[in-house]
């Protein structure tokens, strides 16, 4: 593996930290792009960089993520909270011939979360004694509930459980809904809970980040594999799931 020139997109909490693994791999950020100089998101200096990663707010990972790609520069994105947008943004990278990964949650345990979380709804699927809820906790500076990893779990039992038709940000009663709750608490980085409960036992499944360097290394790796590829990948490409 080559070491790679990196743009940052967003230098807030995860910037910052994708910034300390991405040196400790040997790598180099040539480009860091926050709020208060935005004007420096130009075609010449995101040329010097083999990869951007994006990690910014809601209202900004869109347009951040085309303006990168319209720039021939493979993009790592992390933001949450717009990927209604998501479809329309892949096919906008083939149509460039450009390079895309996007995950709600770049860490090697929430990716195999993923794939038990998918396997125990694809097991529960016949078992309608069994009701499903979702729980997310982050901290309270967080800006979308519910979290984009609470959406992609939730997106993953809809489409293993044929009762469940949607998800809602509430509690309901409602056998078509699957419930999820968010909490916002300080200082959590992000706990998700999947519980099935039936009159007989219940069945838990959690995964509980410590800090945010998972999501960190999660976003550098997927930057090393991206690197020199065209296409649109996921996390399951890049740790081989
Ligand atoms: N996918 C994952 O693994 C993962 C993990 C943690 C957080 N996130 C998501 O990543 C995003 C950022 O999280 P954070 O904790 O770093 O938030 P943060 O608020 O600490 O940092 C975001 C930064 O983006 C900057 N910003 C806002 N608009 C911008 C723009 N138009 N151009 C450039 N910079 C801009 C802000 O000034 C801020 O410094 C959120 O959407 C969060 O939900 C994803």
């Amino acid at each position: 593996m080559g070491y790679m020139n990196i743009a940052l997109i967003g230098y807030g909490k995860m910037g910052k930290a994708i910034e300390e693994i991405a040196l400790q791999r040997g790598h180099s950020v040539v480009l860091k792009i926050d709020e208060p100089n935005i004007h420096d998101f130009t075609k010449e200096n995101l040329s010097k960089a083999d990869v951007a990663i994006e990690f910014t707010s809601p209202h900004s990972a869109y347009e951040n993520i085309k303006k990168a790609i319209s720039f021939g520069v493979p993009v790592v994105s992390g933001s949450t909270g717009w990927t209604e947008r998501l479809d329309e943004m892949n096919k906008y990278c083939i149509e460039q011939n450009g390079a895309f990964i996007y995950a709600s949650n770049f860490s090697v345990g929430v990716n195999i979360f993923f794939e038990i979380n998918k396997r125990l709804a694809a097991l529960m699927s016949p078992h309608d004694e069994y009701e499903i809820e979702m729980e997310e906790i982050h901290h309270t500076q967080k800006k979308d509930a519910p979290s984009g990893t609470a959406v992609s779990l939730a997106e993953q039992i809809l489409g293993e459980i044929n009762r469940k038709k949607r998800w809602v940000n509430e509690k309901s009663k409602s056998p078509e809904e699957l419930t999820i709750i968010s909490k916002r608490i300080d200082p959590a980085p992000g706990t998700h809970t999947i519980k099935y409960t039936s009159p007989i036992d219940d069945i838990e499944i959690i995964h509980t980040a410590h800090n945010r360097k998972g999501f960190a290394l999660g976003a550098v790796l997927a930057a090393e594999f991206i690197k020199d590829k065209h296409g649109i990948f996921s996390m399951k490409d890049v740790l081989l799931l």
